[in-house]
């Protein structure tokens, strides 16, 4: 995994032509065209990165670019791997760990969500404040290389709360409250059942995707500081009548796509000019 981790590395290293990007940003379904809006960008396409696979995803692109906004360098992963789609979860947070290895600290997470909480609706934005990891999983299982992180992080504050201060404030520049929610992590694909989602609703989740959480424990074993900014694309199973599809999430991440770039914009300039 180390030499994986190393050869991926070393390979965007020399991409970066001397840019230091301090902020990393992983964009979650129909969210990309956040990395259109970059200047002086370098696109470096999934498939010319050693060990990274192409998405299977529709509505992810699958390149990384680097560019900046206002002079703050950014690392921006359009699209992700997803266990879903048969990745170990080793390949599902090797970006976050290349993040690290090439002098990030920051990195921003952000996905779509079924909304559980009766207080969204389709088409909000809201901050991770916490998350719940369903995934039965871990991303650090195994044997713990000293040089990545400690063998037992401590995740109390998973979601950096002086970076969620940011987005919170940016929000309320662009004239909008922006929530806190708990995100509940699962595996998919398949959509959870109302039953399901009754259950997650108890246990304290305010929406559910099926990403993000293992990127989250893999940043911050890394000592990465985390926000994340979750689109609520649909109400979650049997919140609503609707049945659920990939189509109405993506086209509900595409409605609002100009809020999320203008807050996501607006707050990296806040986080890298702190
Ligand atoms: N459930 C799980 N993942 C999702 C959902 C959902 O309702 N919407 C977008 N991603």
């Amino acid at each position: 995994m180390l030499e994986k981790l190393a050869q991926t590395s070393d390979f965007i290293k020399e991409k970066l032509e001397g840019r230091k990007p301090s902020i990393g940003i992983i964009l979650g379904s129909g969210l990309g065209v956040f990395a259109d809006e970059l200047n002086n960008k370098i696109e470096i396409p999934y498939d010319e990165i050693p060990n990274f696979h192409k998405p299977t995803v529709v509505g992810h692109k699958g390149r990384l670019v680097i560019g900046d906004i206002d002079g703050v360098e950014l690392a921006v992963f359009q699209g992700r791997f997803h266990r879903y789609e048969g990745h170990p979860f080793e390949d599902v947070v090797l970006p976050v760990r290349v993040l690290s290895q090439i002098g990030v600290e920051t990195v921003v997470l952000t996905n779509a969500s079924g909304g559980i909480n009766s207080q969204y609706k389709p088409g909000d934005l809201v901050y991770i404040s916490d998350h719940i990891n369903l995934t039965g999983d871990n991303p650090l299982i195994g044997p713990n290389p000293e040089e990545l992180g400690v063998r037992f992080p401590d995740l109390s504050e998973a979601y950096d709360q002086g970076l969620s201060k940011h987005l919170i404030e940016s929000a309320k520049e662009l004239d909008f409250d922006l929530h806190p929610g708990v995100y509940a992590g699962v595996l998919g694909p398949s959509y959870e059942t109302p039953a399901e989602i009754r259950m997650l609703k108890i246990i304290g989740a305010d929406m559910v995707g099926m990403s993000t959480v293992p990127e989250s424990i893999a940043a911050n074993h890394a000592g990465l500081k985390v926000c994340g900014i979750s689109c609520i694309t649909n109400y979650a199973a049997g919140i609503s009548q609707e049945k659920l599809s990939h189509d109405d999430v993506k086209h509900v991440a595409n409605m609002a796509m100009e809020k999320f770039t203008k807050l996501l914009k607006l707050a990296v300039v806040k986080i890298g000019k702190k």
